[in-house]
């Protein structure tokens, strides 16, 4: 394992802090005031107009706008003695579960995952906020329950009902599905946008707008994100992603890390910090949809991989043929997520090797 010297350190600053969440908070940027994309829009439409088919951009939905329920007005689900119900109704979206003897329900609010791989429901109970037990999954085209809830049986109704969040969790949760709903370390629901948006990656925009006084901004009012090192971009990328430290210290192990694409890159031997060319953004435009065309990724590995780079030298492949990736980058299953996750471990993945980790 490497840079223990850097997880220690982290570990003191987590434990300082009172935090061990999934969250990476030494890097949430939590200076100025959040303008909105809207106004970004307005002098960067290009940005604007391509970020809107990312999947980033629907990370999280307010219930009434929410497809994935609009398509399924009425879903239900069992486990063990609960029927789940979710069924649209004049209020909202009701959401209940009964076992028989009892019953608990309550009017869903927000849809978290754009429902590429799933969907899980947060509602509210006397001021506390609840994940729902159970998720919808694309691949079911329907419910199952969510990722972490087969590991406890429910005590009682309410908790088959949904997990209560801790004020952490839940602010940490809307940290990384919204922009601006986390202010430091703290929560507020007044005023934020759904997803993840520019300001999450830039950092609130207010002093950008407020330095514009001749059509020029001022540097440094923005963060400019251009020509970071791996290390940089996986620093960024990871406080929602998780960073190689983030795992490391909570210690997840096995196919549930493969979803942490920061830290099973990390893990890769194509991974140099310094080097751009294996920097997340060398592969994703931030600013435009996923590609799912394997081919479209062969020119990021031919930037190292390529007959005059003599650094990796007698390292060539054998097998070769076009979509690296599909050899390369298997698909592996989280466990419970009912989805398969790309494996940012580049490496030779032979049928029967134990994942690497
Ligand atoms: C009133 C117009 C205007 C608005 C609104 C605006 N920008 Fe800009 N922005 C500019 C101009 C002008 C530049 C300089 C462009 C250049 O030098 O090519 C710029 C530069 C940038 C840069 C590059 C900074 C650098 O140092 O190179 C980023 C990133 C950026 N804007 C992001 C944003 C984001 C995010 C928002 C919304 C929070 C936003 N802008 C809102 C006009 C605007
Ligand atoms: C503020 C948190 C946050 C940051 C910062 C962030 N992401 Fe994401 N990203 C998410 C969330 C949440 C999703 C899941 C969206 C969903 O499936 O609902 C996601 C999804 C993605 C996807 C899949 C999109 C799709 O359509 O399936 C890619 C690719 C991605 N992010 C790349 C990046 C890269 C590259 C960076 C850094 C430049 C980055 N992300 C930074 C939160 C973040
Ligand atoms: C540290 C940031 C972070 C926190 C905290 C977080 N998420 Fe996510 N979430 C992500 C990212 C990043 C993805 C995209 C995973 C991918 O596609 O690689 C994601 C994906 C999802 C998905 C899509 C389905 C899936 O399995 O990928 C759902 C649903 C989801 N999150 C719900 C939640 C809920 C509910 C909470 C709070 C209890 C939460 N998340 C907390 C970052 C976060
Ligand atoms: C997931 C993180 C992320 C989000 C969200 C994001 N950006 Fe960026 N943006 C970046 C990165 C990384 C770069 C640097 C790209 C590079 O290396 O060329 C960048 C660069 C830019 C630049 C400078 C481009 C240049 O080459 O001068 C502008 C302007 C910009 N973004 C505007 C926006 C706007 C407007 C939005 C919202 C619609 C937005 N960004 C959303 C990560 C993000
Ligand atoms: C060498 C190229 C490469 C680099 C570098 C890379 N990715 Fe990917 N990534 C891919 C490929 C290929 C896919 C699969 C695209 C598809 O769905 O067909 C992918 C998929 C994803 C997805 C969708 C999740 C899923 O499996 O459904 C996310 C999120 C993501 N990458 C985030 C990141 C982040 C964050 C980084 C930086 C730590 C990163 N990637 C670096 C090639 C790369
Ligand atoms: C930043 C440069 C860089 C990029 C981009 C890159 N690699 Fe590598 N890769 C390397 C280096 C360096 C090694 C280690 C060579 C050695 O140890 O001799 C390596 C090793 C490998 C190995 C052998 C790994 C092992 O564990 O034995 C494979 C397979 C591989 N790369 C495939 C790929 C594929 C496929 C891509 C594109 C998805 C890619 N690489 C992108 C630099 C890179
Ligand atoms: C059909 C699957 C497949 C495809 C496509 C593929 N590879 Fe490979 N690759 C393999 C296998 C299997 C090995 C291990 C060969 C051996 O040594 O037995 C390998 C080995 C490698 C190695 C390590 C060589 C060494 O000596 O350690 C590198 C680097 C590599 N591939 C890069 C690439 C690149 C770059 C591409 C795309 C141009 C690519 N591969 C396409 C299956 C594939």
């Amino acid at each position: 394992m490497r840079r223990w010297g850097f997880w220690l350190a982290l570990a003191g600053n987590l434990a300082a802090q009172g935090m061990g969440g999934g969250a990476s908070a030494l890097i949430w940027p939590a200076q100025g005031e959040y303008i909105g994309s809207s106004q970004c829009a307005l002098c960067h439409p290009a940005q604007a107009k391509s970020f809107r088919v990312n999947g980033m951009h629907r990370a999280m939905a307010a219930i009434g706008d929410c497809d994935i329920l609009q398509q399924h007005p009425r879903m239900t689900w069992s486990d063990g003695p609960y029927q789940y119900l979710i069924e649209k109704t004049e209020g909202g979206y009701r959401y209940s579960v009964a076992n028989g003897a009892e019953r608990a329900d309550a009017t869903l609010r927000y849809a978290f995952g754009q429902g590429k791989a799933g969907q899980t429901y947060v509602f509210e109970k006397d001021g506390r906020y609840y994940e729902s037990r159970v998720s919808y999954y694309r691949e079911l085209n329907g419910l199952s329950l969510t990722v972490g809830a087969q590991n406890a049986r429910p005590a009682d109704i309410l908790q088959a009902l949904g997990r209560l969040m801790s004020p952490n969790d839940a602010r940490d949760c809307f940290g990384c599905h919204t922009t601006g709903a986390r202010r430091g370390n703290a929560l507020q629901l007044e005023k934020f946008e759904n997803g993840v948006q520019c300001e999450d990656c830039h950092s609130p925009g207010a002093a950008h707008i407020a330095s514009i006084v001749d059509g020029k901004p001022k540097p440094g009012t923005i963060r400019n994100l251009r020509g970071l090192s791996a290390e940089s971009t996986n620093d960024l990328c990871g406080s929602c992603h998780r960073t190689w430290e983030t795992i490391a210290l909570l210690n997840i192990r096995g196919p549930n890390n493969a979803r942490f694409q920061p830290y099973r890159l990390t893990n890769s031997r194509c991974y140099d910090p310094s080097d751009q060319r294996i920097a997340c953004t060398a592969c994703h435009d931030p600013h435009a949809a996923l590609v799912t065309d394997a081919k479209a990724y062969d020119s990021k590995c031919a930037a190292c991989h390529n007959a005059g780079n003599t650094a990796i030298g007698k390292r060539v492949c054998k097998v070769g043929g076009e979509g690296c990736v599909t050899c390369h980058m298997p698909r592996v299953e989280a466990p419970g997520s009912h989805h398969l996750f790309v494996d940012h471990w580049i490496r030779v993945a032979r049928k029967g090797d134990a994942y690497p980790d």
